[in-house]
């Protein structure tokens, strides 16, 4: 595991990552959410990797507006996106701590989902962040997600730590969950659901402690 953060380091990884072609299996979080979505939710994914959860949203009807840091990822999603003819999922190679960035791709989706609130999805993305850019980016967040509208984030709590990985050979970094709840409402935001487990992400023989939230803006 890598405890240095280096975003050129950490975008090289993901790229790698990426060009191995990783399956386009939706994750079970992904699955868990769709249940109670309206027909009608507009999705923004933060940080998609190559497009599993997104294209899996997309299928089900739902325009999917997604970024990433490793343009490997956004290419699997755009070629992906190509060979299921879908045609309602755009995807974006950007930083998500970039409040440049972040609020231009934001704005866009508000222009494609018209009068649609949206709906934010995060997952398994948190614990690859710094303590910085966490802070920076739920500042971002607080800014820019208009009240009533939801944020879904799944990632690895600290009871996860010192449990064995399938994959290596990058940063993590295992969230204080008290901390980001603290972080969320006081950027304004009312936990609605909160859980923090195993069984929920299992992977082969890793079996990690997740937190799973579902926050709405008020
Ligand atoms: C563990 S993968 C999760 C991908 C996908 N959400 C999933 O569940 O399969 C973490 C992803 O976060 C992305 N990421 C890390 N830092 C990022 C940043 N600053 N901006 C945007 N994406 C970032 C990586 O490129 C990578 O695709």
């Amino acid at each position: 595991m890598i405890n240095k953060k280096d975003v050129a380091f950490n975008k090289s990884y993901w790229d790698g990552f990426y060009k191995h072609n990783f399956k386009h299996t939706p994750s079970q979080f992904c699955v868990s959410v769709l249940t109670e979505l309206d027909d009608k939710a507009v999705i923004v994914e933060l940080g998609s990797g190559n497009g599993r959860d997104s294209l899996y949203f997309a299928s089900q009807g739902h325009m999917t507006i997604a970024l990433d840091l490793s343009h490997e990822a956004i290419n699997s999603c755009e070629a992906e996106a190509v060979k299921r003819h879908v045609d309602h999922s755009y995807f974006v190679q950007a930083d998500l701590t970039s409040q440049q960035q972040l609020k231009g791709i934001i704005e866009k989706a508000r222009s494609k989902a018209k009068n649609t609130p949206l709906t934010f999805y995060s997952r398994f993305v948190m614990h690859s962040l710094d303590d910085n850019q966490e802070q920076t980016l739920l500042a971002i967040l607080a800014d820019n997600i208009q009240e009533g509208e939801k944020i879904y984030f799944e990632f690895r709590s600290q009871e996860d730590a010192d449990l064995d990985k399938h994959f290596g050979g990058h940063y993590r970094r295992y969230v204080d969950t008290d901390l980001f709840f603290s972080r969320l409402k006081n950027g304004g935001f009312e936990i609605e659901y909160q859980i923090i487990g195993q069984g929920m992400a299992k992977y082969k023989e890793e079996d990690p402690f997740v937190a799973r939230i579902i926050a709405k803006k008020s």
